[in-house]
């Protein structure tokens, strides 16, 4: 992968730019219970970002200008796509709790006082650890990227469709930067670098938003869009991409973890889950009778 350009990156980091969103069409045409909640929970995440902020910055990795310059415009973009999200709900009608954001971050997950606590320390004690934050940053922001991807493929609102197709462009840029990082400090640091990787991406990592906002969304978001041929596809071809990291070939926890969440999703909803397979079935239906009629086009 090519070298990430963190100068271009740093100049030209900004707010999500929302002028073009016709807000009155996006209100009119509404978002389903289901979007709110999958809405709710990105923006949640995105805007949990600062608390990941501080453990992140921590001992060697604090002190590396590349990774503390990426940070600072990393959370401000960050941020602003959680506003952003917020504000399209309110706009579609559903406007979250004017204390929503205390509520979310105000006590974090055990898991996540655990890996914060694990996080900050191994940051201190050793500078081969920024692999293992860079190879975890990628991960999640490739997950980001690929569900504001799929969010915007599903929905009826074209308005949403437009705004999650902008947030996943700058995840993308995110992931890019921390893929080159880990790629070059798993390279450079040798056995210690992966192996201090292997370890904590093992034993710890989950998808990010794990333990923010309602419990068993992220598991509605996997049997909701990812439960198709194509989701299943999409998530395998991310554990390949993460498996090309120096060390990480044995990686495969991304459709592990997606394929345990689908069938936690069943018999935490059965009624819910029944009803995205179908709505599966009838899109396949669709896309195999255009594709049909495509081909019988061309024939003719
Ligand atoms: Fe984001
Ligand atoms: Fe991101």
């Amino acid at each position: 992968m090519a070298e990430f350009d963190l100068e271009r990156f740093v100049s030209l980091s900004k707010a999500v730019d929302l002028s073009d969103i016709d807000w009155a069409e996006a209100a009119h045409i509404g978002i389903t219970d289901e979007e709110y909640r999958t809405i709710r929970f990105m923006a949640d995440t995105e805007l949990h970002t600062i608390l990941y902020l501080r453990d992140l910055l921590a001992g060697h990795s604090a002190a590396d200008s590349e990774v503390t310059q990426f940070m600072a415009c990393w959370v401000y973009e960050e941020t602003h796509h959680g506003r952003a999200l917020e504000r399209f709900c309110s706009e579609a009608g559903r406007p979250m709790d004017k204390d929503h954001f205390y509520k979310v971050n105000k006590v974090p997950s055990f898991r996540e006082e655990i890996t914060g606590f694990l996080s900050r320390g191994g940051a201190r004690v050793t500078p081969h650890f920024a692999a293992s934050h860079m190879c975890w940053g990628a991960i999640n922001e490739l997950l980001a990227n690929t569900s504001y991807l799929a969010l915007a493929r599903h929905t009826k609102n074209p308005q949403l469709a437009k705004l999650v197709s902008k947030l996943a462009r700058d995840e993308r840029k995110h992931f890019a930067f921390y893929f080159s990082q880990a790629e070059r400090r798993l390279r450079d640091g040798g056995w210690k670098a992966q192996k201090l990787c292997y370890l904590a991406i093992r034993g710890f990592w989950e998808p990010v938003g794990i333990g923010v906002g309602e419990p068993n969304t992220l598991e509605m978001i996997i049997s909701l869009y990812f439960g198709d041929e194509e989701g299943r596809t999409e998530l395998m071809a991310l554990d390949t991409k993460i498996a090309q990291l120096p060390g990480m070939e044995w990686f495969d926890m991304i459709v592990k973890w997606t394929n345990a969440g689908r069938d936690r999703y069943q018999t935490i909803d059965a009624v819910s889950y029944a009803r995205h397979r179908a709505n599966d079935a009838r899109n396949a239906a669709k896309k195999q009778a255009s594709t049909f009629r495509g081909a019988q086009v061309a024939s003719t």
